[in-house]
This record gives C-alpha cells, structure tokens and sequence, in this order.
C-alpha cells in the first residue's frame, strides 16, 4: 500500500517505518500520524514482524507537530476533537519498536522519539522541546516523557529555554541508548531490531511491558508484576526450547 506521508518496508522480522515529509522536516500533520497508526496496528496483527523501527530522513526525525497545521486551531476545537489523542497509538504499541533517529527531534518529534522503547541516535541527532517559544508547552508528553528520561533539571532547562540537546549530550543524560555513525544509523537499527525479532515474540513483548510498569508502578508493585510474568513464561514451549538449547550448545530455535 501506498502511502502519502510515510514508506514502509519489511526487513525479514523487522518493519521499518520512514517518516516522509521532506519538505516540511517531517512535520507531524493528521494524515502523518494516522498513516503511522494504520501501518503499527498492520505490523501489530502480523506474526511475521517481531521488532520495528521508526526513522526519519537525514535531516530531520521529525521537527515536531505541524505549526502551519495548529496555527488557527481553537480551544474548542483542540479539547474536543483532541488531535494528540491519536499520537498515543505508538506507546501503545506491544512490539517492541526502535527510533532511530538522525537530524532534528524536535516538539512532537521529541516526543514521538520517547514514545518508542528506546531511541539509537545518529551523531548528527539533535532533540529538543521548542514549544514555549511558539508560546505553548509541549502537547504530547514532553514533559512527562523527557523528566522521566533525564530528570528534573535537565527537563525543566530543555521544556523552559527550547535549547537543543546534541547526541553527545543526550547519550550522555540517558536520553538516547547509544550514538552511531549517521551513515550507519538505519543500518545499525535494523541489526539491534533483527536481533530482537529472532527472540521468543511473547518473551519480548511481555519484556517491553514489563520494563515500561516501571515506570507506572510502585517497586514492589513491578517487582511482583515481573515474578508473575517471569513465572507465566515457564507454559512458553519457547522457554524449554531456549534452555534446552543453551544445553545442546546450539542456537534455539524460537516458535513465535
Ligand atoms: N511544522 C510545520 N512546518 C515546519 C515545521 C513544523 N514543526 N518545522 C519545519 N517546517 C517547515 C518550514 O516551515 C519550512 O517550510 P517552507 O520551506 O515552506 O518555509 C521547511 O520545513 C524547512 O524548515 P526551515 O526552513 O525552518 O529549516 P531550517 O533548517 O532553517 O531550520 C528547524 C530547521 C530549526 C528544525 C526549524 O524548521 C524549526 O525550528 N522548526 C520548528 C520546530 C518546532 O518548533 N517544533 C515544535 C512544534 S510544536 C509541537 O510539537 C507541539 C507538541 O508538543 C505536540
């Protein structure tokens, strides 16, 4: 399928989105997100894909929400159609999903990045939370996401000044998982994504959801949600299979 605003390829197990609006740095508009939306709930249903990555263009990730898009919108029309709504499909998403990404990720580009389970940055990255120089705050977890990322200081500078972090610093405060050569950077995500998507499908995705109540819950809270799911992972015949073969010294061969 076709689409105006994205391209999408498979890579064996991994599904790779690019997000496609050279003109306007990958502006995010509705038809971006719902095209993005259309494509996760696609490779969500398909067994045949066990990890995603979602990249931008050399120059641009994404330079955050459409302004010449939000420029004219009304309170009523903000609060009731509420657009960022649609945004939340990604962190909803239960396969594991990589943001690579290279250029700007800015305002919801940032946010975007975040929303994934962790971002591989390309030495040329540069993130960032601009909205209040636009006179809005950032709309799509900014705040939220990026505090839990790098801490209070560090967000609280980023969300009120609308400086930019470089990859150097953002690998640095934990923000991105590692830096790469730009050249390497899809490269580099789809090797990390192919090697999660040769793992026990279910293992992985019970993996992701149980990293993420981290940071919903309690301690004790997670840690007794991971030893139920740990438990649970012993009726997987993926389990048998993994240990089996670590005993044969011989690579497991996973069900999916
Ligand atoms: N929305 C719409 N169009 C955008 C855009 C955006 N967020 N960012 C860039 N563009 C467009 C520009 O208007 C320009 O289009 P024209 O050629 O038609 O003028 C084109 O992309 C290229 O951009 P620039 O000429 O500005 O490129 P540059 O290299 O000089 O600067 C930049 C790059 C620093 C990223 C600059 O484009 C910029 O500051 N962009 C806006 C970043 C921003 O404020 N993002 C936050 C948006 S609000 C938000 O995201 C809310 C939320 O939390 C949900």
């Amino acid at each position: 399928m076709a689409y105006e605003t994205i391209l999408v390829e498979r890579h064996e197990r991994v599904g790779l989105i690019r997000l496609n609006r050279p003109q306007a740095l990958n502006a995010l508009n509705s038809v971006l997100i719902g095209e993005l939306n259309t494509v996760l709930d696609a490779f969500e249903a398909d067994r045949g894909i066990g990890c995603m990555v979602l990249t931008g263009s050399e120059k641009a990730f994404a330079a955050g929400a459409d302004i010449k898009q939000m420029q004219d919108y009304s309170y009523p029309e903000t609060y009731l159609d509420d657009f960022i709504t649609s945004w939340e499909r990604l962190s909803r998403a239960r396969k594991p999903i990589i943001a690579a990404v290279a250029g700007f990720a800015l305002g919801g580009g940032c946010e975007l990045a975040m929303s994934c389970d962790f971002i591989l940055a390309a030495d040329t990255a540069k993130f960032g939370q601009p909205e209040i120089k636009l006179g809005v705050m950032p709309g799509a977890g900014g705040t939220q996401r990026l505090t839990r990322f790098v801490g209070k200081s560090k967000a609280m500078e980023m969300c009120l000044t609308g400086r930019m972090m470089d990859a150097a610093e953002a690998e640095r405060v934990g923000l991105v998982s590692r830096v790469v050569p730009a050249a390497d950077l899809v490269a580099e995500a789809l090797k990390v994504a192919k090697t999660i998507a040769d793992m026990s499908l279910p293992v992985a995705m019970q993996t992701k959801e149980s990293v993420n109540r981290a940071y919903e819950t309690t301690l004790a809270e997670g840690i007794r949600f991971e030893r139920r799911v740990f438990q649970s992972q012993f009726a997987f015949a993926d389990q048998k299979e993994g240990m089996t073969a670590f005993i044969e010294k011989r690579a497991p061969k996973f069900q999916r």
